[in-house]
This record gives structure tokens, C-alpha cells and sequence, in this order.
């Protein structure tokens, strides 16, 4: 089997992070969200890995390379243009070939991987399989319902959902969609739609069946999203320590990266520090990831991602549900103290007075 990883698309509900940065290389917990999905993958044994790109095809290849470093091979698969996830396979056919393969969106995370699914659609006669989750919102996902151990129906975001089952960023196929891909005409955003194809296949009478996520699953597509993912995954981090602290206190489940310097500071797990950074008279976390190279000075960060090499300089200014790309710089020194929610994209410069 091969795996097919979509990191194409437009990432718009995620800007101006996504003007400089491709989503999927937007770090969760300090490591970029397209990473979880590949040691996903490498868990069932595949490693022929198809990556499907857009414009940010260079940013891409250049990050995660020829697969070598997860002992894995990767082929970049450039899409003309962001049409849809099912145009995003038909692009891949030439890749894919008569094999079956997973088909993985980069933006998503399921803890819990999927190596019974894979497993299991391996070993097992049908021509697709999906895995779904119950979600308290389902109109806006694509919705299955289910008769016994088959799908019997998709819908893109209905206004009366049939189940509360939600479709998941995981697809397993065989050739066969291809076909069904064949016959698709654009959807009313104007995308050749994957839960079409697969309700195709359903139309043909084609064996589809579904798993349900055991775990949770995250798709990282805007902030709130994206933040949340961020507090799931420091949750299940443990503590390590390489860095030096100088009259500070650490608390709860803590990571922090080798040359890092702690000082006059308080850090509340679960959090991340990366590496070679300075942190003084600062209160980092809980639920906050700071990447390599920063410099913060007495700010107070919780519940927020931000990224290398940022030089913040506050003055008990506290940020929250915060996304900050790289090489932001923010200065609020002499600002009365305030509590503030932003989203900067790379080498933003912000004064606060
Ligand atoms: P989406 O989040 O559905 O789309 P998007 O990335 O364009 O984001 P937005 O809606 O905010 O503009 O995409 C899910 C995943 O699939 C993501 O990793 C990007 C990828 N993708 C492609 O590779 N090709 C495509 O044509 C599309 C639409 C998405």
C-alpha cells in the first residue's frame, strides 16, 4: 500500500498565518502538524508516501526532504490548483497506480493513529473505507449514515444531519475511486469533492465501510483549531528538562529544549520551550508552546503557539489563545498590564503602548 498526504490547499481561514507559512508545517506542541500524520502512517508500515502540494511545494520539500530521516520515501505530486481533495487524488493517480492507499489530509490529527484501520482495510475485501467520530456539530462536517457494517450515505454539511457521525480526514481506497473521481462535476464552492466520489462508490453498490476514532481528532483548519490540537498534544507530553534555570520555579509536565535559559521566571505544564531560548521575569503556560530561538521578557503566556525566533518584551502583558509566527517581534514595555489575543503572521512588529 502506498499513503497519499494532501498538503495542498489554500489554508485561508488561517491567515495571514498561512501568507508565509504552509498549514501543515504550522508547529503543534513545537513540531510541525504534517510530522504527526507521517509517524501515523509509518506505524502501519507503509513508506511510499505521496505528498500533494501547492504553492508551498518548495517550503515543503525543502522541510521534510526525501523521507530518508523517517527511513521512508517521498514524492513530491505538485496540484495545478487547490480543486478539491478528489482532484488532489485524480493528480495522484499516475503515483498511486493500481494500488491501494491511504489518503491522509496534512492539517489533521488523530490520537490513536490508524494502524487498525489500515490493517484491517489490507486484509478485508472493500473497495473504501472511512473513518468517522461524533461530533456535537456535525452540519459542519460531511456526515455518513450507516446501515450495519456499510455507508450508506454521505452528505457535505447538511442542515438536518442524518447521524452525528463526522467524517475524519482518513480515507482508505482502492483504484476503483479513480473511476468514480472520473465521472464528479464541481460542487456548489466549486471543488471536486472526496465525499462525492465515495458516494459514488456507494451508488455503484461498492463496499464502503467506516471505523470509528477511538481517540480524538483534530483538524488543525483555524486558530481555535489549532490551539485546541496544541493543548492535546502537551497533554500527553512528559517532562524533560536541558536547559538552565536561574530563580525559577517549573510545575507540572514541562519541556525545555538544550541552551534554553530560565530566569525569574515561572513555567506552568503543560508547556514547551524550545531550544537556545531566554526567558526572564516571565509565567509560560499552561498550554503553551514557544519554539527555538526566542527572547521573551516579562510577559505571561498561556494557552498560546509561538513560533522561533520571536523577541517579545513586555511588562505583565498577558497573551492568550494567541498564534504568533516566526520572528514576531512585540514590545509593550511600559504598557499597563492587559490581557491580549493575537494572531501575527511571520516577522510582524507590534508596539503596545
Ligand atoms: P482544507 O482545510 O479543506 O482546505 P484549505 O487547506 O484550502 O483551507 P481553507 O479552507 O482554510 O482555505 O484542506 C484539507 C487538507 O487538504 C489540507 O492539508 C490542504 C489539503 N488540500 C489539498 O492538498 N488540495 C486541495 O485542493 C484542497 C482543497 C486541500
Amino acid at each position: 500500500m502506498k499513503a497519499l498526504i494532501l498538503a495542498g490547499g489554500t489554508g485561508s481561514r488561517l491567515r495571514p498565518i498561512t501568507h508565509s507559512i504552509a498549514k501543515q508545517l504550522i508547529p503543534v506542541a513545537n513540531k510541525p502538524v504534517i510530522e504527526f500524520g507521517i509517524e501515523a502512517i509509518l506505524e502501519t508500515g507503509i513508506s511510499d508516501f505521496g505528498i500533494i502540494v501547492g504553492d508551498a511545494r518548495s517550503e515543503i520539500e525543502s522541510h521534510l526532504g526525501d523521507g530518508s530521516k523517517w527511513g521512508a520515501s517521498f514524492t513530491y505530486i505538485p496540484q495545478s490548483a487547490p480543486l478539491g481533495l478528489a482532484h488532489a487524488v485524480k493528480t495522484a493517480r499516475p503515483y498511486l497506480r493500481d494500488e491501494k492507499f491511504i489518503m491522509y489530509l496534512g492539517d489533521n490529527l488523530i490520537k490513536g493513529g490508524v494502524k487498525e484501520l489500515v490493517d484491517d482495510f489490507r486484509k478485508g475485501q472493500c473497495d473504501a473505507s472511512i473513518l468517522l467520530t461524533k461530533a456535537p456539530n456535525p452540519e459542519q462536517f460531511g456526515v455518513a449514515e450507516l446501515q450495519g457494517d456499510r455507508v450508506v450515505r454521505l452528505e457535505e454539511k447538511p442542515k438536518n444531519p442524518k447521524s452525528d457521525l463526522a467524517l475524519v480526514g482518513v480515507y482508505l481506497f482502492t483504484p476503483i475511486v479513480f473511476d468514480a473521481i472520473e465521472t464528479l462535476q464541481p460542487s456548489f464552492r466549486g471543488e471536486y469533492e472526496i465525499t462525492d466520489a465515495i458516494q459514488t462508490l456507494i451508488n455503484w453498490n461498492k463496499r464502503v465501510r467506516y471505523e470509528i476514532v477511538t481517540g480524538w481528532w483534530k483538524d488543525t483548519g483555524t486558530v481555535q483549531a489549532m490551539l485546541e490540537a496544541n493543548r492535546l498534544i502537551l497533554q500527553t507530553m512528559s517532562h524533560k528538562q536541558s536547559g538552565t534555570i536561574t530563580n525559577s520555579r517549573i510545575q507540572g509536565e514541562v519541556s525545555i529544549g538544550t541552551g534554553s535559559h530560565l530566569i525569574n521566571s515561572v513555567v506552568i505544564g503543560p508547556a514547551i520551550i524550545g531550544q537556545n531560548c531566554k526567558i526572564e521575569n516571565c509565567t509560560i503556560g499552561p498550554f503553551a508552546a514557544v519554539g527555538s530561538e526566542c527572547r521573551i521578557t516579562g510577559i505571561e503566556a498561556s494557552d498560546s503557539i509561538v513560533m522561533n525566533g520571536c523577541e517579545l518584551r513586555g511588562h505583565g502583558l498577558h497573551l492568550t489563545s494567541s498564534l504568533l509566527g516566526r520572528n514576531v517581534s512585540l514590545q509593550a514595555e511600559g504598557a499597563p498590564k492587559r490581557t491580549m489575543n493575537l494572531v501575527l503572521g511571520d516577522n510582524s512588529s507590534l508596539t503596545v503602548s
